[in-house]
């Protein structure tokens, strides 16, 4: 059985939600799970735990970057342990977009980090325009009309494929 955090960055939620689904999945393998987000805790000592998960969502193209921040403060820990890293986007919600190796955000990411985790994943995020402000929902809307996804202002979509979160968990229980 092994001490798994699961660290994550989130604007509206979404990257939590996932995280949640993961701990299920890794705990009823009879792991032990803690979920924490990065703004609540960037201090967090991450030597207790046997293996390190860190997600975070894009916005406006880029991760927080607190998060890139907190992967070089511990780079270290990080590099001791089995570790894993995902992103949460829209971008992915396209079949040619949603791998770690086609999925643009995630690999310009991997180029500003030095740190390599042991496994990657991408998920597709979600769209919620009744909860953004004006401007946010003006150039997400602008975003979807231009690469044919969903712009009724009232909409709100899921794209994640739980299937794949799921898939993630189990690879999170075996490194
Ligand atoms: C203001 C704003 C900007 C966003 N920018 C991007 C973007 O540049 N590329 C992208 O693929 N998704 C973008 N998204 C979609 C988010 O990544 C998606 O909504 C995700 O589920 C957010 O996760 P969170 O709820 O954990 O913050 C954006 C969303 C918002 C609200």
């Amino acid at each position: 059985m092994a001490n798994i955090l699961i660290i994550y960055s989130t604007t509206d939620g979404h990257t939590g939600v996932i995280c949640e689904r993961l701990r299920g999945v890794v705990e009823a393998g009879g792991h032990d799970v803690t979920v924490a987000r990065l703004d609540d805790d960037p201090s967090i000592d991450l030597q207790p735990y046997d293996k390190i998960v860190i997600g975070a969502s894009i916005r406006y193209g880029k991760h927080n970057p607190q998060v890139n921040a907190f992967i070089s403060r511990n780079q270290i820990v990080l590099e001791s342990k089995p570790s894993a890293f995902f992103s949460v986007n829209v971008v992915a919600r396209k079949p040619e977009k949603n791998q770690p190796e086609t999925n643009p955000y995630l690999q310009k990411f991997l180029k500003q980090i030095s740190w390599q985790p042991q496994a990657l994943a991408v998920f597709a995020g979600k769209i919620d325009y009744p909860r953004y402000g004006f401007l946010d929902k003006q150039a997400i809307r602008f975003i979807m009309w231009m690469t044919k996804g969903p712009t009724d202002p009232t909409a709100v979509v899921e794209f994640t494929n739980w299937e794949s979160v799921d898939e993630f968990a189990g690879r999170i229980s075996e490194m």
